[in-house]
């Protein structure tokens, strides 16, 4: 099917990019040409450890001959097993699972509605993302995206990042919850400062509000430790994830401190192919690899090689105003759109992103290797010439 043919029956909410891509491996695409690119954004920040890597590609092979789908009434080993893998990464407490990261914020706010229909407020952050459902649009801290579907959920509030006056001003009895982002991926690659997590911690403490982590970009080894919120010594209530937990596989998931287990009863929550064992041996696979293949420690090195090297090409390019991010989540702010730099690196075979208009978004598999890294920045500087 041409694209053009793709266009009349695909209903039109995305931008695409004029290339159909069809292979994957690693840190490479192909397209349906043959043409082969060096993937700097795999599955939109779902390929933390690569395309079809061959754990998770052995994992599913396997789980397909047995078993594909078990309805959540029935008990299901990889479920509990990848369940298990995620507390034992995390905190103590339990999972629960279903297909996306908007259906694991959607999940956990109602968690936080269901425990106490007293307090109706929810802070987020402005800039923040958390996702397209009506929820989780409300959540969002940011217009765009709300625009054009109000009525939008009561009871959200906004706080600007890393402003803990204006956090504490907002804080009462009421708060059900401060729901964030460590790093906002969405929103520009901004890091949350230690001080901000910690006030909101402790405000969650003071207020018997839950602290809601959005880990759906940051997670699964994305940052240089499992989850982003381990930078900060601060532990979550509830932690959100997604994207990169199926290793390209389509999963979500929330997880539950221990003293709020009890809130989601049976009945009260559900979805159908939430924590299918294909899905889960895909998880399952993936954190299999990260730990084998110490991914984690790679990401850190990696992280500072790129850093360094993105720092010699702002020494020399006035378009560069920043480099930020967290491990292998980078952030490169032009001082212009970065559209244009997206396109020139697409045309030299290179996949990047721009988020926030002007952040060049760079989050390569945490597998990355210095030659990759080296190929990438050689491109990059290209563009920004150009
Ligand atoms: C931090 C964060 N939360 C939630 C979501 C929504 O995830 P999904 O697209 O899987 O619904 C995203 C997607 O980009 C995200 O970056």
């Amino acid at each position: 099917m041409d694209q053009k043919e793709f266009d009349n029956y695909v209903l039109q909410t995305y931008r695409r990019f004029p290339i159909t891509l069809v292979k994957g491996r690693g840190m490479q695409v192909w397209d349906e040409n043959g043409a082969e690119y060096l993937d700097f954004f795999p599955g939109w920040g779902s390929g933390n450890i690569g395309h079809c890597h061959p754990k998770v590609v052995a994992a599913l092979h396997e789980q397909l001959d047995k078993i594909m789908h078990v309805p959540n009434v029935y008990y299901n080993e990889k479920q509990g097993e990848l369940a298990k893998i995620i507390v034992s990464e995390s905190f103590d407490g339990q999972v629960f699972f279903c297909n996306s990261g908007a259906e694991a914020n959607e999940g956990a706010l109602k968690l936080v509605r269901k425990r106490n229909p007293h307090k109706k407020t929810i802070i987020t952050l402005n800039n923040s993302f958390h996702g397209r459902t009506l929820a989780t649009v409300t959540a969002t801290g940011q217009t765009e995206y709300q625009k054009g579907f109000d009525p939008l959920l009561g009871g959200f509030v906004y706080c600007n990042i890393n402003d803990c006056a204006m956090l504490e001003n907002l804080m009462n009895e009421n708060v059900a919850a401060i729901m964030l982002e460590v790093v906002q991926g969405e929103g520009g690659i901004t890091a949350v400062t230690p001080q901000f997590l910690h006030t909101a911690r402790e405000l969650c403490n003071h207020f018997d509000a839950i602290l809601i982590i959005d880990e759906v970009q940051t997670g699964v080894g994305r940052t240089g430790k499992m989850f982003a919120y381990q930078h900060y010594n601060v532990q979550p209530d509830v932690m959100t994830l997604a994207k990169s937990l199926g290793g390209g596989m389509p999963i979500g998931a929330f997880v539950v401190a221990r003293k709020y287990c009890e809130i989601l009863q049976p009945g009260t929550h559900g979805s159908t192919f939430g924590g299918s064992p294909l899905a889960c041996a895909a998880g399952i696979a993936t954190f299999q690899a990260i730990h084998e293949e110490n991914m984690l420690k790679n990401a850190v090195e990696m992280s500072a090689y790129f850093r360094q090297k993105l720092e010699d090409l702002k020494s020399k390019s006035a378009l560069i105003r920043e480099i930020r991010g967290l491990g292998l989540m980078l952030g490169v702010e032009l001082t212009k759109p970065g559209a244009e730099i997206v396109d020139k690196c697409r045309a030299q075979n290179l996949l990047i992103n721009c988020t926030h208009q002007t952040v060049l978004r760079i989050m390569p598999a945490i597998n990355v290797t210095k030659t990759q890294i080296d190929k990438a920045v050689a491109i990059i500087a290209k563009a920004l010439v150009e």
